[in-house]
């Protein structure tokens, strides 16, 4: 009976027990519990339409995340860790600039948890980072990371993965240099190209071949805008690209970043 009792408070104090936030933005982690992140001045109830995780419109109580990363440089990268260690990285300046698009983080209330995600999964808490206007922005359904735990501050890709830069001879304006923003901001957080980047679910995209050599253009096309029309099977991981998110131009930059990188494979 004492054992019974013993379990069943252990797990009234899981249950109520508030999660924590750890954010790093460069001078060591602090911890934000959900009491503190809830008290917050700037805490509102937001309405989310069409939200990508849910896909339904949903209401949640968030803060503007861009006031969690005081003294974060525009140049640098948010990464995003969620409980089962999945990471999403955001560049910095689309939270704290905008464009349009406003990121705020969603907190999953104690009292009132979140719906499922889907029979069987937990929900998108604790928390989570949504999006108003995300058109505004181009931000994709990578860029709405959910079960955080962490948000990190991360040098950009181009200082971190320098195999990944397109070759410095090009011009700023070149297709593949912007098609080089394209892949970061949609493909680096399950891709690694010439083994660089922390991603671990899909295939590296340069080694040991580029998908423009082994795809037809059309083919591969097809398959960013939406894999499952290119081969089709139950348990694919990769979602589709719609022209909302990826554009026909961005596409094409893509591409051009894809195949300038199939000629600058690391020598091994
Ligand atoms: C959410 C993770 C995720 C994102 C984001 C993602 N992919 Fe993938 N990709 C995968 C996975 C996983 C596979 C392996 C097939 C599968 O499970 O769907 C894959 C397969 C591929 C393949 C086929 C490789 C082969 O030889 O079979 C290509 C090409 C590809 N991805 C390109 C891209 C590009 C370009 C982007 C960005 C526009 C992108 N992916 C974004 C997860 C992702």
């Amino acid at each position: 009976m004492r054992l019974l009792f013993g379990c069943l408070l252990l797990l009234c104090a899981g249950l109520a027990s508030a999660a924590t936030l750890t954010v790093d933005t460069g001078a060591g982690p602090g911890k934000l519990t959900t009491e503190q992140l809830l008290a917050r001045p700037d805490a509102r109830d937001i309405q989310v339409p069409g939200d990508v995780s849910y896909h339904r419109d949903m209401r949640y109580r968030a803060v503007p995340l861009k006031a969690l990363l005081a003294g974060v440089p525009t140049d640098a990268h948010l990464q995003f860790v969620a409980l089962d260690g999945f990471t999403a990285e955001v560049p910095a300046s689309l939270v704290l600039r905008g464009h349009g698009a406003e990121a705020w983080l969603a907190i999953e209330p104690p009292g009132a948890p979140w719906p499922p995600l889907g029979k069987d999964k937990p929900s998108a808490g604790p928390f989570y980072l949504v999006w108003l206007h995300p058109e505004a922005g181009h931000v994709g359904p990578e860029q709405w990371p959910y079960q955080v735990a962490s948000i990190r501050v991360l040098a950009s890709p181009a200082s971190r993965f320098p195999a990944m830069q397109p070759a410095a001879s090009l011009p700023a304006n070149a297709p593949a240099r912007r098609g080089f923003a394209v892949f970061q901001r949609n493909c680096l957080s399950c891709h690694t190209l010439n083994g660089e980047g922390d991603a671990k679910l899909g295939p590296d995209l340069n080694i040991p071949h580029s998908p423009t050599e082994y795809l037809r253009e059309d083919m591969l096309r097809t398959l960013v805008r939406n894999p499952q029309d290119l081969r089709h099977w139950p348990q694919a991981k990769m979602p589709g690209f719609d022209r909302k998110v990826l554009s026909d131009a961005d596409l094409d930059d893509l591409i051009a970043y894809l195949t300038h990188m199939a000629g600058r494979r690391p020598k091994r």
